[in-house]
């Protein structure tokens, strides 16, 4: 398969970076049940040893930055330039980094925790099971993953991003089985499954996983 998901991505979230920043500004601090999930998530690394955690399609870096503010010892890696640059003005204590979760920029077994928060959402089904290989491979035995996402089915296509430009990018809904599915087949043990507002038109979910110590 080509690469235009990839640069239409990237240069949708290159229009849309201090927009973007500006509508999830505040987000956590009104989701006790994200603000919940990323605790266990930071118990999970403190648990298998700490040590680096990868924030993979950060954004503008705020969960980067509460995770720190946990005591995880976490950077942020983003596909586009314009949404790290953000991230770096925001938070310029905190390291992150261009690149992207289909093929990582990190040496095996480097990392204690991965986390993609809303990010996979843009993957194709096709590349997911690479992406979930990639993070299997950067993670250290018996690190955890994050993975949150839009629940549902099909795909969307946004046209107009939250500053008014045109933009070109794709959000796939998912099922937490098929998330699942996929992290099994990659190689972790999953750990447990949170839906959010299942009501809601556009619910949430949290699939968090291990990587079996044994390994
Ligand atoms: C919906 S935003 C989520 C940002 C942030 N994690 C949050 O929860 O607000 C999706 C982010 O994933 C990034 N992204 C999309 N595809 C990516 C890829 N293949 N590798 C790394 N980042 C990617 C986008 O640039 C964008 O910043």
């Amino acid at each position: 398969m080509t690469d235009d998901w990839l640069d239409d991505t990237r240069t949708s979230y290159d229009a849309d970076a201090d927009a973007y920043a500006d509508q999830v500004r505040g987000l956590l601090e009104g989701s006790p049940a994200l603000r919940a999930s990323l605790s266990l998530f930071a118990e999970l690394v403190r648990e298998a040893g700490g040590g680096p955690v990868a924030d993979l399609g950060c954004g503008p870096g705020y969960v980067t930055r509460h995770l720190h503010d946990l005591g995880v010892d976490a950077f942020g890696i983003d596909l586009s330039p314009a949404m790290v640059a953000v991230a770096r003005r925001d938070h310029p204590d905190l390291r992150f980094e261009v690149g992207t979760m289909t093929d990582l920029d990190l040496a095996d077994d480097s990392v204690a925790g991965v986390l993609a928060f809303w990010s996979v959402i843009h993957v194709p089904d096709e590349l997911v099971p690479q992406a979930f290989s990639e993070f299997h491979r950067v993670l250290r035995p018996g690190g955890p993953v994050l993975v949150g996402f839009h629940v549902g089915e099909g795909t969307r296509t946004t046209t107009e991003g939250y500053s008014g430009r045109p933009i070109r990018v794709d959000s796939h809904r998912r099922q937490p089985a098929q998330i699942s599915q996929w992290l099994r087949e990659a190689g972790f043990r999953i750990e447990s499954e949170l839906l959010m507002r299942p009501d809601d038109e556009l619910p949430g979910a949290i699939v968090i996983a291990a990587q079996p110590a044994t390994q």
